[in-house]
Order: structure tokens, then sequence, then C-alpha cells
């Protein structure tokens, strides 16, 4: 008999099929038991008889307690108002394993004890769905580079100096050669990659030491980041909303029941199309006055700033030109304006804050160097960093998307903890 997946049921009506999995639930009514079944594709009801099947394996539904493993062999049949639409006449029921009495039920749980169940809360059908949607934002970044002729560099997760101030550190000691940290951003090394390759991204996990509390911040989390050498800050901005664009499409294509069953309202994600809107960080501080935040020019944008500022845009807004003081030492100065740095960062509509920071870099020694004693950087460990300064600079740009951010705004969700397997934040390192 052939075993199947659940989401292949349509293909197999009429066959007797072997699924095998999880009790999801089940209920009885009369002479019938239904047993649902959950395998990871999906979830099927199976339907038994009373005196269709032999009496011990009609008998096997009590022993079933919920996410018991176990398989049924039967026939599918369609079933319109089954969910997933069809289910199995069940002609056989084999037990692999009863679950003792499992701490997730129906009812609602506080978020910290499913947290500390993570590894058991990954079954449930909502964690079902933001996992394969953060899968398929996954693949959308990979395809959208790989189809652009982007050449995958990875970078090193281990490190010998900062890339996004010293404040956010994790350190570590290494061999005899002193302290290591762990990355905050794959970039420097995209940068060498860029003028190895010409376009390159990197991607992997990405590490901060943050001591903040927030809905938006974990210290393990994973970063995209594309590097293009000849491109200044309007090709860099150009390139993110591209981006954008394709990972929300491909998702609205793909995902249209996960979704569904998040509850996603998606007329947000429908708008994100090229041009986004371009402000630059100027037009964002008229706008927090004219709302009468009490805002003063020289300042980060903070949580609350950047939800008022994308509440005046349907779709996600480039804010450009941040002041030089509150961004990296490798962003390069406006030559117009050398008080604001060629900066972008791109923030989601309702209030999911920034998702991309960018910039075009500096691409000058001397003045990359001045930057690094301004910055207390030690310039021994950016040695290797001021060489691609001193064989053949070039302009170049690139941009850092957090993959989680976006997942929890295509998602809907109020947090990032949910749209990564095993979240890592300050008051959590398990499970
Ligand atoms: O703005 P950030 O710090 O930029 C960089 O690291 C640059 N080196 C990127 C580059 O130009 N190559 O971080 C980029 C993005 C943010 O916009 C945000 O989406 C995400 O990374 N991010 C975090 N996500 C979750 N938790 C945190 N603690 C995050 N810090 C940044
Ligand atoms: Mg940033």
């Amino acid at each position: 008999m052939k075993r199947v997946y659940i989401e292949e049921l349509g293909r197999h009506v009429g066959e007797e099929v072997l699924l095998q999995g999880w009790l999801y639930n089940k209920r009885s009514s009369g002479k019938i038991r239904f047993l649902l079944l959950r395998d990871g594709t999906g979830v099927v009801q199976g339907v038994m008889m009373k005196g269709a099947v032999p009496e011990e394996t009609f008998v096997k539904f009590d022993d079933l307690t919920q996410e018991s493993s176990f398989a049924l062999r039967g026939k599918v049949r369609k079933e319109d108002r089954a969910p997933g639409g069809f289910e199995l006449e069940v002609s056989d029921v084999t037990v692999y394993a009863i679950a003792k009495e499992y701490p997730i039920t129906p009812k609602d749980h506080g978020v910290e004890f499913l947290a500390d169940r993570r590894h058991l809360w990954l079954r449930s059908s909502r964690q079902h769905a933001i996992m394969r949607v953060r899968h398929r934002i996954i693949k959308a970044i990979r395809d959208f580079f790989d189809d652009r002729g982007f050449t995958l560099i990875d970078s090193p997760v281990l490190t010998p100096a900062a890339c996004e101030g010293t404040s956010t550190l994790f350190e570590t000691e290494y061999f005899d050669l002193g302290k290591a940290y762990l990355t905050q951003s794959g970039q420097l090394y995209a940068e060498a990659g860029a003028l190895a390759f010409g376009k390159v991204y990197c991607f992997g996990p990405t590490f901060r030491a943050e001591k903040s509390k927030t809905r938006r911040h974990l210290s393990e989390f994973w970063m995209v980041e594309p590097e293009v050498a000849f491109a200044d800050l309007n090709d860099d901005m150009d390139l993110a909303e591209e981006f954008l664009e394709y990972i929300v499409q491909s998702v609205l294509k793909d995902r249209a029941p996960e979704l569904k069953a998040l509850e996603r309202n998606i007329s947000f994600l429908e708008n994100v199309k090229r041009p986004l809107p371009r402000i630059s960080y100027d037009e964002a501080v008229a706008i927090l006055q004219s709302k009468g935040l009490p805002f003063e020019w020289g300042n980060d944008l903070g949580g609350t700033d950047e939800t008022v500022i994308s509440e005046q845009f349907d779709r996600p807004v480039m804010v450009h030109r941040y002041p030089s003081q509150v961004k990296a030492f490798y962003m390069k100065r406006d030559p117009n304006n050398p008080k604001v740095a060629l900066a972008v960062d791109v923030l989601a509509p309702e209030g999911y804050g920034e998702i991309i920071g960018g910039s075009q870099r500096e691409d000058d020694l001397d003045v990359l160097l001045e930057r690094i004693r301004e910055h207390n950087l030690p310039q021994e460990a950016f040695e290797w960093y001021l060489d691609l300064r001193r064989y053949g600079t070039v302009p170049h740009a690139g941009f850092g998307l957090g993959v989680e951010r976006t997942v929890a705004w295509i998602c809907g969700l109020d947090h990032v903890r949910e749209t990564i397997p095993f979240p890592r934040m300050i008051y959590r390192l398990t499970p």
C-alpha cells in the first residue's frame, strides 16, 4: 500500500493509502468514530463505522490520546464538508506510541507557558502557518538574488571586531588569540565579496546582545545582506523596493491559505508594489512635528516615531539621509550635506517599524580611517577592511533585511518571538 501525505490526497481519490502522523483530535457520534490525523502537511479526518471494521481496530479509538503517533489505512473519499476536502474511510489503525497527557490543549495558554514548550508548540496549526510563511519568504530571498546574478558569499559568525557598534556584542574567548565576537552583521565581509564578485549577498544568523525587551528584538536573528559594487544610495533603494515587492507578492501567491489561517488582512500586503515612497529624514521630522510629537532633529527615530511616519503611507516607506551621528561608522556622508549619511531605513506599514537598514559605504581611505578613530574602534582589526579602499576602491552600497521582522509584518504578528523556530531573547535561552 502506498504511503502518502495529506496534501497529496487529491491525487489518490478512490485508492487505498497509508497515512502516518499524530492525533490532532477525535470525536465520536453514535456508531461512528472520527480520528483527526495530522502529518505536517495537513489534517485529515479518518472515519470508522462500528461493524465495518474489525472490533479490535474499532476500539483502538479509545486508546489514542492527543499527539499519539499512529497510522491509518483506508480509502480516500472526496468530502466537501471535511477540512481539506477529503476524508479517509478507515480499514486499519496502527498505533506507534500512546502520548502522555499533552500539556497544550485547545484552551488558551499564556504565552510564557507556550514559549517554555516551544518544541511542542510548533505542532499547532498557527505555528505551522507561520513557519510555512517564513520558509516561503526565505525561498523568495534566495530566488530573488540568485535570479539576478548575485553570488552567495557567506560571512563568518566568529569575528574579531564590531560592525554595528560595541554595545551589543556577544563575546567569547578564542583559543590563544584573545576575544572573538558573534557577528552583528556580515556586511563588512559582503563588501569584500562585492569588490571580488560585483554583486553578492550573505545570509545567515546574526547576533545582538540587545538589553531591551521589545516585540521587535531578538538576540539571534537571520539577516540577508546584498552588497553591490558601482552602486549609490539610489541604486540601493531601487534594489530594496524591487526586493520587497518580490517577497510579498511571492508569499501572497503561494501562501494564501496560511495567511487566511492567521486571519491576516492582506490589503496592506497587496499594495506592496513599486515605487515605494521615499522621504528624507528631514521630511520625516516635519511629519512628526506636524503631529505634535516633541521630536528634535538629530535624534534617531524610535518605535513610536516610526509608527507615526509609516501611518502616513499605504505601503512601506523609505526614509533616507539620517543624521550621521546616529548611524554606523562605515556610512558615507552626503557630499551635499555632511551632517547626514547616505543611509536608508525601510519602515513597514501598520507599526511594524524598520525591516531594512542600508547605506552607501564610505569608499575613501582617509575618511574611513577618521571614522574608525571617531568611533573608538581598534584600527588593527579593520586593516583588512581598509584594504578594500586601498586596492581599487569604488562606490558601493548594500542593505540588510531582518527575516523575523519581515515574517512578523507579513503574518501580522504582534511579537517576533513566534517568527523563528526557537527564539533567543534577553530572558530566553530555552528550549
Ligand atoms: O539596521 P541594521 O542594524 O543594519 C545592519 O546591520 C547593516 N550592516 C546591514 C547592511 O547594510 N548590510 O540591521 C538590519 C536589519 C534591521 O532593519 C532589522 O530588520 C533587523 O536587521 N534587526 C533585527 N531583527 C531582530 N532583532 C534584532 N535585535 C535586530 N536588529 C536588527
Ligand atoms: Mg538599523
